[in-house]
């Protein structure tokens, strides 16, 4: 199913693996816990049932789909990172998680169809081949198996009132990030296309912050880890600092409305 060696597809997760980035994608995952529930709710999987997350990060779904494929179900958390895999395995003793095991690796075009459910979250938006993960998700996928994918799509990603510093910020982030930052648009076409799956399937989730909320300050965020990318494009390091500073003045006011990027959930079935 999976080798240790590079895939055409696999390339360093650039968010990193500290331990910022390790509570946030934990914190990520509370969030959009109800969404992905809603998720597997739709998928008439046999019972038992055998599944994986690929790009599982520390936790992923690991214990939704624990729950989804049953006590006789498997799991089977995948990623490509050292670190995100010893974090999996803490979250999995640390709720029991009896039926999940891990697996430090990628998914290749060739892997055996061994899955009745191949699901990956916020995976294809940090990738520059996501064509190739999808197909390959498709290869592990058993015929008659569903593949599904969550990923978020920036183009509702907004502030309320409106300010330049935000938009300016953005556009400036989205080249550098390291994948199509609009992939959610596009996810039932690749579903169709790269993975050759039928009756596709999609449904959309979106979130509002205010001040208090951490999330409120994720385009800020971002643009502290992707500095130096910036730099290296020729962004001049006053304005930055500059169009920083405007935008933690907005975001801190009371009045100031984040609207989160789009969760895009798209899933279908392999024939
Ligand atoms: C944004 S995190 C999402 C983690 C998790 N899916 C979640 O929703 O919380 C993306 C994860 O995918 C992993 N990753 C990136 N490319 C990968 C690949 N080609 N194969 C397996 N894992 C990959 C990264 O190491 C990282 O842990």
């Amino acid at each position: 199913m999976t080798r240790p060696a590079p895939a055409p597809h696999d390339s360093p997760y650039l968010l990193g693996a500290s331990s910022a980035e390790h509570r946030r994608l934990l914190a990520q995952g509370t969030l959009l816990r109800e969404a992905a529930q809603h998720l597997l709710g739709r998928l008439p999987l046999p019972a038992p049932a055998r599944a994986i997350d690929v790009g599982c990060g520390p936790l992923g779904i690991l214990d939704l789909l624990s729950d989804t494929v049953g006590p006789h179900g498997t799991v089977v958390g995948l990623d490509n990172n050292e670190q995100m895999i010893i974090w999996a395995r803490q979250s999995i003793a640390q709720l029991g998680l009896a039926n999940v095991t891990t697996t430090l690796g990628t998914l290749h075009g060739d892997s055996q169809p061994a899955f009745d459910l191949t699901h990956c979250r916020l995976l294809l938006i940090n990738s520059t081949d996501p064509a190739a993960i999808v197909a390959s998700m498709a290869a592990a996928t058993r015929p008659g198996g569903w593949i599904a994918v969550q990923e978020y799509d920036w183009a509702t990603w907004h502030c309320d009132p409106p300010h330049p510093a935000w938009d300016t910020l953005k556009t400036l982030l989205a080249p550098v990030f390291g994948g199509d930052v609009h992939i959610g648009a596009r996810l039932a076409s690749l579903l169709r296309d790269a993975a050759g799956c039928q009756d596709v399937r999609t449904a959309a989730h979106a979130h509002y912050w205010r001040a208090a909320n951490p999330c409120q300050r994720l385009l800020l965020h971002f643009v502290d880890l992707f500095d130096e990318r910036l730099r290296a494009c020729g962004i001049d390091p006053h304005t930055l600092a500059t169009l920083k500073r405007e935008l933690g003045d907005h975001l801190v006011r009371p009045a100031t409305v984040v609207r989160e990027s789009l969760l895009v959930q798209a899933w279908g079935r392999k024939p």
